[in-house]
């Protein structure tokens, strides 16, 4: 494939991997991702922006197959996915210099063991000439590593974003065509990247208030033409209060869980509140990250197991307390056959999660009348809580 112009002499030269169903061996990608780079071409000098996966490296040096020197190979984030090809790039290039923050270039050096005196530092606001272009680099730590920056190219008015605004969605399409699918994308990868960083996202959406945005170009999934589509879904994802939602991950070995979550499911619809539900057996952990992102209460089923809670439950618990979403409260419901001590061991697990705790509901084995009648009493309170916050 030939490099696709967005704008006069500014192409992507980035690669689309269909087939990648897990990221960092953790996170599922449904719909596969790709790793966008991008070569700016000015009347002096060709800077690179970002670079792909090292899976993928022969379809960069393609791209660049017909393009005679690159001064700079821009690193806005440190991370492999994008910065895994550096090496390559700079065998075929060696007069060229890695731009990056001084935080990148620690990381860099590390996990890609490049020599000093490759890299060149920029500061926050700093500019790089390229002739007729001009970069600017601005510093955008915890997005989601302390090293990020973004590149504004000023001319063209583009934002090189890196994983800010990205999506794990491979396409053939360059920029986004159905929002629909876009925000669906763009929200798990909030939710599974952004989201423990999101006061410091407040921070950086206030500062690019300042910037002319005529295309946000990620560094995983299709570019942003309507620069007000991302910017106005990672603000309601940021900065708008909790929804009158409760989240139940669980799971159930003989039936006793499960009849507890039907009953309770049924206990806060009747009372307005919408749950979602997931089976931990077999769900898919983006769909419960996103859910995390707008939820005000998360309610964790769990049989015992050893003692203990269910390892998948306390697997998701661990993740959900790694993701720090905006929970207001949690609680615990769940069954055991001679002893547990999965409420404790659970609530150990949750220490980010800054929200109030809400008296658990165990069973002894399938759960009787009084059981029930707790369950009931969480569901009043869950949806009380929720509406005397003003959830909606
Ligand atoms: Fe897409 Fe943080 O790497």
């Amino acid at each position: 494939m030939k490099p696709r112009a967005i704008k006069p002499n500014v192409s992507w030269v980035g690669a689309v991997d269909w087939d990648r169903r897990l990221f960092d061996a953790l996170i599922p990608l449904p719909d596969g991702t790709s790793y966008n780079a991008y070569l700016v071409q000015g009347s002096q000098k060709v800077a690179l922006i970002d670079t792909v996966d090292p899976s993928m490296t022969e379809i960069l040096t393609g791209y660049l197959e017909d393009v005679p020197a690159v001064d700079y190979v821009i690193a806005n984030h440190g991370e492999q996915d994008h910065s895994g090809s550096i090496p390559r790039v700079l065998a075929r290039y060696p007069d060229a210099k890695v731009v990056t923050t001084p935080k990148g270039k620690d990381v860099l050096a590390a996990l890609l063991r490049m020599p000093e005196g490759k890299f060149i530092t920029v500061t926050d606001g700093e500019t790089l000439s390229l002739g007729d272009k001009t970069l600017e680099f601005i510093h955008a730590p915890w997005v989601h590593w302390p090293e990020t920056m973004l590149t504004y190219l000023r001319e063209e008015r583009i934002l090189f974003a890196c994983d800010l605004f990205g999506s794990h969605l491979a396409t053939t399409d360059l920029y986004v065509i159905d929002e629909g699918q876009a925000y669906e994308a763009a929200k798990r990868y909030y939710a599974e990247i952004m989201m423990p960083f999101r006061t410091s996202i407040e921070k950086h959406l206030q500062r690019l208030k300042d910037y002319e945005l005529d295309i946000i170009a990620p560094s995983h999934g299709p570019l942003h033409k309507k620069a007000s589509f991302i910017l106005q879904a990672y603000r309601t994802w940021v900065l708008d209060p909790p929804k009158n939602v409760v989240v139940l991950p669980y799971i159930s070995m003989h039936g006793s869980t499960q009849k507890m979550v039907e009953y309770f499911v049924a206990a806060l619809v009747g009372r307005g509140v919408t749950v979602k539900q997931f089976n931990l057996a077999g769900t898919d952990l983006g769909k419960l990250a996103m859910a995390l992102v707008d939820a005000a209460t998360m309610v964790i089923g769990t049989p015992t197991v050893l003692v203990g809670p269910h390892p998948h439950v306390a697997s998701a618990a661990f993740l959900a307390n790694a993701l720090r979403p905006g929970l207001q409260f949690v609680s615990i419901i769940g069954s055991y056959g001679w002893g547990s001590k999965a409420v404790e061991q659970l609530a150990g697990m949750i220490p980010n999660l800054k929200a109030q705790v809400l008296d658990p509901v165990i069973s002894k084995g399938l759960p009787g009348e009084e059981d029930l009648k707790a369950l009931d009493n969480l569901a009043k309170t869950i949806a009380e809580k929720h509406k005397e916050r003003g959830f909606a």
